[in-house]
């Protein structure tokens, strides 16, 4: 499917309205909506004006996952999930059991497993092969990684498990990550990107071109939009 390049001076809008209306399509036609945030610094705003616009979204309804964890405790600076916890889940009423957390303070290998079968229970009970998110943010680094999908790391050739832990030499720590048959099981993928410096890379990824790791999303039998502020 070719994807779907959205230029825009309004980012943050942009992107909860997608968020928004992905929340209610899926509520309506499953009574639920299955989102992977993702980490990093680009979707700190989004998360707030989210968590600020929401209205009379059902968070019961809403499921959140994480597209890749730090290994570090929940309370360290590095952390996605303090990151959404901040913008995000705090200032909202969505259950403790809707979230599921990567717990980054395990060992790389439990938290990654832990979160598998966190996953696999769920999609057994819709009756899937594996968990399918209804919308599953990305956002991009400088050198192409996504989520923790980094250049030359073990994670890139797992085409089996939906979670695994990644040794991340560039950054010198343990990650645990979405693989890419998770990502790519999603109903909508969305890049969330701003800044110029990514725009070359983007550039040669949407010529299909270049063999960064963000170029292995191609969702199955998903949307990919490609939010570009
Ligand atoms: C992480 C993210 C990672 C991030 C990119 C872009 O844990 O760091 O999951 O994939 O999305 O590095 O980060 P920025 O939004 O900070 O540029």
């Amino acid at each position: 499917m070719t994807p779907e390049v959205i230029h825009t001076t309004t980012f943050v809008d942009d992107a909860v309205r997608i968020i928004l209306a992905s929340a209610r399509d899926a509520i309506a036609e499953r009574g639920i909506f299955r989102i992977a945030l993702s980490g990093g610094n680009t979707p700190a705003p989004v998360y707030k004006q989210w968590a600020a616009t929401a209205g009379d979204l059902p968070w019961d309804r809403v499921q959140v996952t994480f597209g890749d964890e730090r290994c570090v405790p929940p309370d360290h600076e590095q952390s996605n999930y303090l990151m959404a916890r901040r913008t995000l889940l705090d200032s909202v009423p969505i259950p403790p059991g809707n979230i599921f957390r990567i717990k980054g303070e395990l060992p790389p290998a439990h938290a990654a497993a832990e979160c598998e079968a966190q996953l696999a229970q769920v999609a057994s009970r819709f009756g899937e092969p594996r968990y399918r998110h209804d919308l599953l943010l990305l956002g991009m680094g400088p050198d192409g990684h996504t989520a923790s999908l980094f250049p030359g790391t073990e994670a890139l050739k797992e085409q089996t498990r939906n979670v695994v832990e990644n040794f991340v030499p560039k950054v010198n720590m343990w990650r645990v990550t979405f693989t890419y048959p998770l990502i790519n099981a999603a109903r909508h993928v969305c890049f969330m990107l701003q800044g110029a410096d990514k725009k070359p890379i983007v550039d040669q990824i949407l010529a299909g071109e270049g063999n960064y790791p963000s170029a292995g999303v191609k969702p199955t039998d998903g949307k990919l939009t490609w939010l570009l502020g």
